[in-house]
């Protein structure tokens, strides 16, 4: 094995030889690994005379790439035979069905936030919002809630003991939006509130959307009018039944609450309050520096997940806060 050229054809004919990735791996060593014919060669360069040299080392590098070329060529021969075995192995049903992925749905508690927002949106009632965890001041203080008054038992309050505490309903957006804004406003600021309260109808975290309107001539009629035609548009019907029923909020005065019918599976008929509202008392238009002899308002709250209960037929609203895939994937 004297010259370069008889190495390369003596490497050609193994590599041709070689029937796998082993084989063809082992040649790859023989040749060119670091103990391979020609790194040998190339080690014992030093043993010629400095005007060989130069002319040796060109012809040993050219064969080292003329075989690596070779090497890669055969690879990629062998290794696209044992794809086109492992192809003709392997059966592929083309006619199984695919796995497919599937897309989630919106949750029903966002759906109906946004279909509230849809149908109130179209009337000019424009989008805001305020912080969750609110002061005394703007939860309850502003809202003609004093710290002694009996009012505060009806909120289960969560205190961070800082004088903050969870918002325990949307109304103190009303404030702040009176506070920052001129009248006429015409304002719904949908959220979640928190209160201690846990059973079929109630939940420690849920959602409200409060409604202002402030103008000048405003009256409960107008109050009545907006809500009636909310609720019919929002449950699709036109004789739903109803009710106006007269209720006590410190922030409102008249005040009242809506209940729906409720069709239980007995038979059995049962009213579910879904909001309450009224005309905004004129103590807390003067605490937002409001003037109460020229301006009026009406404000509503409205209870979420007691319209998507109704909405959707379900019986516990606690099951919209499960996360349970069964039976979110239904809507
Ligand atoms: C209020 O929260 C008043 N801020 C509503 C209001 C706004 C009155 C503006 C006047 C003017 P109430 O505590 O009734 O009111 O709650 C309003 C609605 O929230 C209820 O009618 C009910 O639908 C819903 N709700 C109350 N507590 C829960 C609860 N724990 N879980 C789910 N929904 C609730
Ligand atoms: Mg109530």
């Amino acid at each position: 094995m004297s010259n370069t050229q008889e190495i390369i054809e003596l490497a050609v004919i193994e590599v041709a030889k070689a029937r796998t990735l082993e084989a063809l791996a082992a040649v790859r060593v023989k040749y060119l690994g670091k103990k391979g014919i020609l790194t040998h060669r190339l080690k014992g360069l030093g043993k010629l005379s400095p005007a060989e040299r130069p002319e040796a080392g060109r012809l040993i590098n050219l064969a080292k790439n003329e075989i690596d070329d070779t090497i890669q060529r055969q690879k990629i021969v062998l290794e696209n035979e044992q794809l086109d075995a492992e192809l003709t192995r392997a059966h592929i049903d083309i006619t199984l069905p695919g796995r497919g992925s599937s897309i989630g749905s919106v949750h029903p508690i966002s759906s109906t936030m946004s279909m509230i927002e849809r149908l109130f949106g179209r009337w000019g009632f424009e989008v805001c919002d305020g912080p969750e965890v609110e002061d005394d001041y703007h939860n309850f203080e502003a809202l003609n809630i004093p710290s002694h008054h009996p009012a505060r038992a009806m909120h289960d309050t969560f205190y961070f003991g800082d004088g903050r505490l969870l918002r325990t309903h949307t109304s103190p957006v009303q404030v702040r939006v009176m506070e920052s804004r001129e009248p006429p406003l015409r304002v719904i600021a949908p959220g979640r509130v928190y209160r201690c309260d846990y059973d079929q109808t109630h939940s420690p975290m849920f959602h409200q959307v409060e409604g202002l309107l402030i103008d000048t001539q405003v009256t409960m009629a107008d109050l009545k009018g907006v809500l009636e035609t909310f609720l019919r548009e929002f449950f699709d019907e036109n004789d739903l039944a109803m009710r106006f029923r007269p209720s006590y909020f410190p922030f409102t005065e008249p005040s009242a609450e809506v209940d729906i019918k409720l069709e239980s599976e007995h038979g059995v008929s049962d009213w579910l309050e879904v909001l309450g509202c009224g005309m905004v008392h004129p103590k807390v238009l003067s605490n937002v520096g409001i003037d109460a002899t020229h301006y009026k308002g009406f404000a509503f709250g409205l209870g979420v997940e007691r319209l998507a209960m109704l909405r959707f037929g379900v019986a516990d609203l606690r099951v919209f806060f499960e996360n349970d895939l069964q039976f979110l994937r239904q809507f």
